[in-house]
């Protein structure tokens, strides 16, 4: 499978079936992808929805995010869980103050990675969906979805096959549409290509999958060894 052959699959799909009216692309700056990639590192799109629009009608940007105490932002974030990613995202917002303008710096990966909170993944999530700029993700979604499109071997946590992967994102991530397609490749992996029981039956690349073909989708990604 080609990488444009990849992006067109993924793409048919993503127009057929993927989500399209999530709260986040209705409006799709910087600052509100980025609340919103944090809030779904750990949480299902369904449970975000409401605790987005909230933190949204309290904090309509950043400046605001940013002269809220840390308290107010914890409060709007009781519920979701994981509460280092309100406290980092409220540090990074005042980061951004003092250092960026107050403007998030889309324009730098190497800047945005470098906030409180924002790995490489998430940074290139932020960028594609806000700019429309080229840049890769690589996060547990797609990491289960190459893994098993490729059967690539070993534990994702390795470095060498955590190369693997990043190499293999990169080759199939496009020029045109990028905020779509990483949206698409995210949904595959979170509603298709699921950990316990993906549904091969709809699966855009069933015919092309390494792991499919083999019946062991459920050994892929390999799991910590101990
Ligand atoms: N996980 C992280 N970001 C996501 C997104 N934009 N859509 C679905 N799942 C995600």
């Amino acid at each position: 499978l080609d990488a444009g052959e990849f992006q067109r699959r993924l793409l048919d799909w993503f127009d057929r079936d993927g989500r399209h009216d999530l709260p986040w692309q209705r409006e799709r700056t910087p600052y509100r992808v980025w609340v919103s990639e944090i809030m779904l590192q750990q949480t299902q799109v369904t449970t975000v929805i409401p605790y987005f629009e909230r933190f949204m009608a309290h904090f309509p940007t950043l400046a605001e995010l940013a002269a809220a105490s840390q308290d107010e932002v914890l409060h709007l974030w009781t519920g979701l869980g994981y509460y280092a990613r309100g406290r980092n995202l409220h540090k990074a917002a005042r980061r951004v103050m003092e250092e960026h303008g107050g403007e998030l710096p889309v324009n730098s990966l190497e800047a945005l990675a470098g906030l409180p909170g924002i790995g490489r993944s998430t940074a290139g999530a932020i960028i594609a969906q806000s700019t429309g700029r080229r840049a890769v993700i690589l996060d547990g979604n797609v990491k289960r979805s190459l893994s098993r499109l490729h059967a690539v071997e070993g534990w994702p946590g390795r470095p060498v096959v955590e190369r693997r992967l990043w190499a293999l994102a990169e080759h199939y991530t496009p020029e045109h549409r990028v905020a779509d397609y990483t949206q698409a490749i995210m949904d595959l992996g979170a509603t298709l290509c699921r950990r316990g029981t993906p549904e091969c039956g709809r699966c855009p690349f069933a015919d092309a999958c390494v792991a499919h073909a083999r019946g062991e989708q459920r050994r892929f990604p390999e799991s910590k060894p101990r």
